[in-house]
C-alpha cells in the first residue's frame, strides 16, 4: 500500500487591501468530512511535535502564522514539507508517521481532521509503526 497520496493543496485567498483571506470546505479543498480542529501554537525553538501515526485519523495542516516543516514517512519513504503561507495546507492520509520541527517564533498550526481524538488511534512508536505497516500491507 502507498501511502504517499500525502499532497500540498493550494488554498483559496481573497487578497484585499483590508486583509487577505482564504478558506476550506470540506469535501472540496478538504478530502474528508472535519470532525476535530486542533491547533498548536507558543513551540519553543528546537522543539517538535508529533513523532506518531495515526492508523485511521486523516489530516489537513495548515500554517496559519509563521512556519514549519511537516515530515512524512510511509515506512520506505520519508518526504520533508516546508509550510510558510497561510494559504497552502498539507493533506496526511491515514498510516502516516508525521513530526513536525522547524517551527518559527510565534507560529501558529492549525489541524483539521477527519476523526474525533481517540489515544487508541495512535501509533506513538517508530518499531511498533514498522510492525503494523507489514501488517497492513
Ligand atoms: P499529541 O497528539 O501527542 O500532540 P503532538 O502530536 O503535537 O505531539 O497530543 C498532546 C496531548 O493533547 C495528549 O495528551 C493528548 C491531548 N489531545 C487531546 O486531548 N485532544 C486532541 O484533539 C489532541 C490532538 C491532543
Amino acid at each position: 500500500m502507498c501511502h504517499f497520496e500525502a499532497k500540498l493543496v493550494m488554498l483559496p485567498k481573497h487578497g484585499d487591501p483590508r486583509g487577505n483571506l482564504s478558506f476550506a470546505e470540506n469535501f472540496k479543498q478538504i478530502p474528508f468530512e472535519i470532525r476535530r480542529v486542533y491547533w498548536v501554537y507558543d513551540v519553543p525553538g528546537g522543539e517538535n511535535r508529533g513523532g506518531h501515526a495515526y492508523k485511521e485519523n486523516e489530516e489537513f495542516i495548515i500554517a496559519l502564522s509563521g512556519s514549519f516543516d511537516v515530515i512524512l514517512d510511509d515506512g520506505v519513504e520519508k518526504k520533508r514539507f516546508s509550510l510558510n503561507r497561510s494559504y497552502y495546507g498539507l493533506y496526511v492520509p491515514k498510516g502516516v508517521w508525521r513530526e513536525i520541527d522547524n517551527f518559527s517564533t510565534n507560529s501558529v498550526a492549525l489541524i483539521l481532521s477527519s476523526t474525533l481524538y481517540d489515544e487508541e488511534d495512535y501509533i506513538r512508536d517508530y518499531s511498533d509503526y514498522k510492525i503494523w505497516l507489514q501488517h497492513e500491507r
